[in-house]
């Protein structure tokens, strides 16, 4: 079992070209990255059926963003079946940043998550405290909350194609990181979530990550907690030396 992941979001970075070198300074060296790893990738959406015709089997893409219906009258909207004929992987869902900003509420996720699955689209499922919440120690209420409607009417099998990304909002692009221990107690309740909604096998199988101000200089530390199965990097994806330190700090072979 796999559970090691390093996922990128360059949220709205980098030109095509700035994408392209990024991509093949990964692709010259992904044979020297630790193979117990999965890379992903989330560029914007633009780029993603150039790119993912650029690169090997090995690296994952992401789309930051997919649509809440099918295909039909929606303008500017695309399908988790579109992303799926362009070779994408997984979406983001439920990023705090198009919570906050794109009126993403829990129903909306909740029909993403839907969609995508249903198209054969693997889900990354964010979710994640503010400080306030954090402050008034109601972490865990929020948290199972947000999981709770998200995943309403997934089934355990289905959980195979559901990554769950833990992303306090204070530690997102501020870099203020989470402590290693703060991660490590949140991932153990959300495995704990995991195995009381589900059953323990598929509580095993999910791989949780830590999102908010990872970098190279305290990866290692974040991820060394139990149930922290690597990371979803903003901010230090977008250079790919960074990048790369941090899927190497994921690698339980260290
Ligand atoms: P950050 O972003 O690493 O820049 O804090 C993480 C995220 O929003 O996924």
């Amino acid at each position: 079992m796999m559970r090691n992941i390093v996922a990128g979001n360059w949220k709205s970075n980098k030109s095509i070209n700035d994408a392209r070198e990024w991509i093949g300074v990964m692709e010259r060296d992904m044979d020297s990255l630790p193979d117990d790893v999965k890379v992903m990738i989330a560029p914007p959406a633009p780029y993603l059926a150039l790119l993912v015709n650029l690169s090997s089997s090995r690296l994952l893409y992401v789309s930051q963003q997919v649509s809440a219906t099918q295909s039909g009258p929606f303008t500017g909207e695309f399908t988790a079946e579109m992303l799926v004929s362009c070779g994408v992987d997984y979406a983001l869902i439920g990023h705090s940043e198009r919570r906050a900003s794109y009126g993403e509420t829990e129903e909306i996720v909740c029909k993403k998550v839907r969609c995508s699955l249903d198209a054969g689209l693997g889900v990354i499922l964010c979710c994640g405290e503010n400080l306030e919440t954090r402050d008034n120690g109601e972490q865990e209420k929020v948290i199972r909350g947000q999981l709770l409607s998200a995943l309403e009417g997934v089934n355990a099998l289905e959980m195979e194609d559901v990554i769950i990304a833990y992303e306090p909002i204070w530690a997102i692009g501020t870099g203020r990181t989470a402590t290693a221990e703060q991660a490590a107690l949140m991932h153990k309740f959300i495995r704990e979530w995991i195995a009381m909604r589900f059953d323990s096998e598929t509580a095993l199988k999910t791989s949780i990550l830590y999102g908010g101000s990872c970098k190279p200089s305290n990866a290692a530390a974040i991820f060394a907690g139990e149930d922290v199965d690597g990371g979803l990097i903003g901010g230090a994806s977008l250079n790919p030396e960074d990048f790369k330190s941090i899927i190497r700090a994921a690698s339980s072979e260290l």
